[in-house]
């Protein structure tokens, strides 16, 4: 058995679990999405039936009824004296996106390689010679990208230089690198809630505790909560993506950002700012914001970014550009991790980078029809949800007409339609409200999800207990 996870996290982690009746079945379904999504991992020891039952409020009839059904499902196992762990469990294939003929993977928001990447990967094996003669080891990254990096930051509004830059495997290794960096367990981490999970991961793995900000749809960040947060518990970093915020699509105003800089200013806060998704646009910028040039672009930041959503996923190329001393520290902590970035892939980028309006106008394109696709199919076929108008990035964050999410992720994967929950993406287990449809797919995909998601979801609200899709107090 490698870990365990207490009742209080588990109860934590569950969020809204009770979808459906009888309340046994339903908090079977809430642990088997956590086991599906890894946020328990195989061979975790499950609390005790007694502690688990107390932490939920519930008979502990009920829960050992609930452990009953998972033992059955092969979920978990249970041994007399040693308590309940769970199984590996059946996984699909890694790296494809669909699992059988018929299934929808909408799990990842990862659109398609870029078309023009397999020409550039040939052209630069015309290169092994010289690449190879490379001593290989490159723990800051190739003088040739960083300047192509650094030269992008300065267009944009940032100036920047190529000492000012670190090369890493793919933007979740630097988010991972700069809190292991940075942190220190215990420290407070500031972060939005929905947010990208493994980022959260990252921070919590280096020991951090993390404080929410919510970022909604429609209002955007809860600026007053954000700067009561970073008075009240002086965070040491603040994780936020302020471009086509994944999932909520949301991007921050000049005004947003100054109260956001001002604030972690004072708390002597260092922001790090994951821009991932910041040059998936797919309608023209409004008013005067565009490009970096806003108060972030004043502001001594951490940047992040990455090549995974606008070129591939698969080449793993991200980066990091904070101010040199900081690089320094970076590289000097990098090698109980990794020696570097593969010189091959770091040879495609420099090529790559070098067409990257070619590369952004193709992404455009693409994601405009996924995000149109989805959006006429939800406004045909789910009325009753309320679907944001995203600018670009690559999901929608839908909400539901009832905090249902993790029972109709449930429900569509036995249709074949595998999606994320919305307590996926929380920091604190809630937004059962919401779901994220990723527009990467393909349109034809898209439009079955959404054919299946249609089709289940009365099912899956005739079966929650009434108190859920009407809780006291909502009909006054
Ligand atoms: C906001 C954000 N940061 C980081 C990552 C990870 O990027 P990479 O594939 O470059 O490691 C993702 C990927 O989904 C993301 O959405």
């Amino acid at each position: 058995m490698d870990s365990r996870i207490t009742a209080r996290a588990l109860s934590a982690a569950l969020g809204g679990w009770r979808t459906r009746e009888p309340a046994y079945e339903a908090l079977a379904d809430g642990i088997r999405l956590l086991c599906l999504d890894n946020r328990i991992a195989a061979r975790t020891a499950l609390p005790a039936e007694r502690e688990l039952a107390a932490a939920l409020g519930l008979s502990r009839t009920t829960v050992a009824t609930a452990y009953r059904s998972l033992r059955d499902s092969g979920h978990i196992q249970s041994l007399r004296g040693s308590g309940s762990i769970t199984l590996p469990h059946p996984r699909r294939e890694p790296g494809r996106v669909a699992t059988g003929a018929d299934d929808i993977d909408l799990q990842q928001a990862s659109p398609a390689a870029w078309p023009g990447l397999a020409g550039v990967m040939s052209e630069t094996a015309m290169d092994a010679a010289s690449l190879v003669a490379r001593t290989g080891y490159e723990t800051r990254g190739t003088h040739a990208l960083r300047t192509l990096v650094a030269e992008r930051y300065a267009a944009a509004g940032v100036p920047t230089t190529p000492d000012e830059v670190m090369i890493t495997t793919g933007a979740q290794s630097a988010v991972h690198l700069l809190a292991q960096t940075l942190l220190r367990r215990g420290d407070r981490a500031l972060i939005e809630t929905p947010t990208y999970p493994h980022a959260a991961e990252a921070l919590r793995a280096a020991g951090a505790r993390l404080v929410g900000v919510p970022v909604t749809t429609g209002e955007g960040w809860d600026l007053d909560r954000a700067e009561q947060a970073f008075a009240r518990t002086m965070p040491r970093v603040a994780y936020l993506m302020p471009r086509f915020q994944n999932p909520t699509g949301r991007s921050m105003g000049d005004a947003e950002e100054a109260v956001i800089a001002r604030a972690a200013a004072r708390s002597g806060t260092v922001l790090i700012v994951d821009e991932t998704t910041a040059d998936l646009a797919i309608d023209p910028p409004t008013g005067s914001r565009d490009g970096a040039a806003h108060a972030f672009a004043r502001n001594r930041v951490v940047r992040v970014g990455s090549l995974g959503k606008t070129v591939w996923g698969g080449l793993r190329i991200g980066w990091i550009r904070a101010d040199a001393s900081l690089i320094d520290r970076l590289v000097a902590a990098r090698p109980p991790r990794d020696l570097g970035t593969p010189e091959f892939e770091q040879a495609v980028a420099t090529r790559v980078l070098a067409r990257m309006e070619e590369v952004l106008a193709q992404r455009a394109t693409l994601l405009r029809e996924g995000r149109d696709a989805l959006a006429d199919a939800l406004a045909t076929h789910l009325p009753t949800w309320r679907v944001p108008h995203v600018r670009g990035g690559v999901a929608m964050w839908v909400e539901l007409d009832a905090p249902l999410s993790s029972g109709l992720v449930m429900a569509a994967r036995a249709e074949g339609v595998y999606l994320s929950a919305g307590s996926r993406f929380a920091v604190d287990g809630t937004h059962d409200r919401h779901l994220r449809i990723p527009f990467t797919a393909p349109v034809g995909d898209l439009r079955r999800a959404v054919d299946v998601l249609a089709r289940v979801w009365p099912e899956v609200r005739a079966e929650a207990p009434i108190d859920v899709i009407e809780p006291v107090g909502a009909l006054v």
